[in-house]
């Protein structure tokens, strides 16, 4: 196959056949890892062939910064690594199909069918976006950075872009990382170099990373244009063919992530014993939201929305952002002290009883804008952004 140089495990579920490998680990095995996602369990969204870097080519690999720039730069990753300052903190990265199956089993849409576990975290290093940025010193017209990558698709390069002024703003943290929890990138996840772009979808994370071009305009890039974006709910599969209007409207491309949420234990078809007793069942899953706002409260219902209960939330991030602390090697420090670009992890115990009685476990989180997830979904053609209340069947044992 086009990817014979790369390694795989084999506990990851392939969503998309031989090739290109997109795959998502099993959501029990994703959240047994803890806030930090070994690389062999993080998702992997690939459009094509994952370009083959020999180990002593990595330090020579170039990128451009090119466009309405006074002064365009050509920056191998030994220079980014020497010239620049450093960085280095946790960032979840979250596909913008995460949960499309559910949508799929609706109503097919043009995508496959991610289950929840199109999320993954790691402790990313690299160096400030914006302080490459800025030595090309941007044009006072230039609106958006685009960006590129080596891979070659059918139809070019996979490209898209950010607001300028996002990659400006330090608050945002966006970087260009080479490091995912101390060790250099994986093929799958862009080695050498890749775009990082916290609380947004990760379609905009470019891997393999060769170009930054700052234009007026946003990216006309094929993949920009015909990818991750919501379009209405009644553009069906025939009319979006049809209509290119539907696709170069930039007010359906997608940035920021919205509330999402699922529920790992009990699992999908799991059996649970609840035979009497005084015991308490603890419930599982993890929650995030977008753009840096945090989850505020996480709720369970044992009656198809009834009534909700409170479920305690687990911040890990938090333990990165007390001052300064060294992790494999390289200085955690949070630009940001406010927003925050993790997931989290909530749990609810519940007593057995109430569990034996329920048919079904239903889950949905608040962010701090007070923005609820759906009940109902919002069926897309794309099938992107799936975030309604998340269930899973009781299924007693015997
Ligand atoms: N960058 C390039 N060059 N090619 C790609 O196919 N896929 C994007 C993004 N960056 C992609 C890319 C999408 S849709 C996602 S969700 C993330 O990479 C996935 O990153 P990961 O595979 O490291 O999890």
């Amino acid at each position: 196959t086009p990817d014979a140089h790369v390694f795989r495990d084999p506990r990851m579920i392939r969503l998309t056949g031989a090739h290109p490998f997109n795959a998502e680990a099993p959501l029990t095995a994703l959240l047994g890892e803890g806030f930090l996602t070994t690389p062999e369990l993080f998702f992997v969204r690939n459009h094509g062939p994952v370009p083959e870097v020999e180990d002593a080519e990595v330090l020579d690999w170039e990128f451009t910064v090119e466009g309405m720039v006074e002064n365009p730069l050509k920056i191998t990753l030994r220079d980014l690594m020497a010239e620049y300052e450093q960085q280095t903190y946790p960032i979840t990265l979250v596909c913008a199909g995460n949960r499309r199956k559910e949508q799929n089993m609706v109503r097919k849409s043009k995508g496959f069918s991610w289950g929840p576990a199109g999320v993954s975290t790691a402790l990313f290093t690299g160096v400030a976006m914006s302080d490459v940025i800025r030595r090309a010193r941007p044009h006072k017209k230039a609106r958006y950075v685009c960006m590129e990558g080596a891979d070659k698709l059918p139809n070019g390069h996979y490209g898209t872009c950010v607001k300028l002024n996002w990659v400006l703003d330090p608050n945002r943290g966006i970087m260009l990382a080479y490091k995912m929890n101390g060790e250099m990138l994986r093929p799958d996840h862009g080695r050498p170099l890749r775009a990082v772009i916290p609380g947004q979808i990760g379609g905009r994370s470019v891997k393999w990373l060769k170009k930054l071009i700052l234009t007026e305009m946003p990216s006309d890039n094929w993949y920009h244009i015909n990818d991750n974006r919501v379009l209405p709910t009644m553009v069906s599969p025939e009319v979006a063919a049809d209509n290119p209007r539907w696709w170069k409207d930039e007010r359906y491309a997608i940035y920021d992530l919205s509330p999402n949420s699922a529920i790992a234990a009990p699992a999908h078809g799991e059996k649970l014993s609840l035979a009497g007793g005084p015991q308490a069942y603890r419930a599982k899953g993890y929650a995030y939201g977008g753009g840096g706002r945090r989850i505020t409260r996480v709720e369970v219902s044992l009656d198809q929305g009834r009534t909700w209960r409170l479920a305690d939330i687990d911040y890990a991030e938090d333990e990165y952002r007390k001052a300064e602390r060294t992790l494999y090697g390289g200085k955690v420090d949070f630009q940001w002290r406010e927003a925050s670009f993790c997931w989290c992890f909530w749990a609810l115990t519940i007593p057995v009883q109430d569990m034996a009685e329920a048919k079904d476990l239903l889950v949905r989180c608040m962010d701090e804008g007070m923005c609820v997830q759906p009940r109902d979904m919002y069926w897309n053609v794309l099938g992107m952004m799936n975030n309604p209340w998340f269930r899973v069947a009781i299924i007693r044992e015997g």
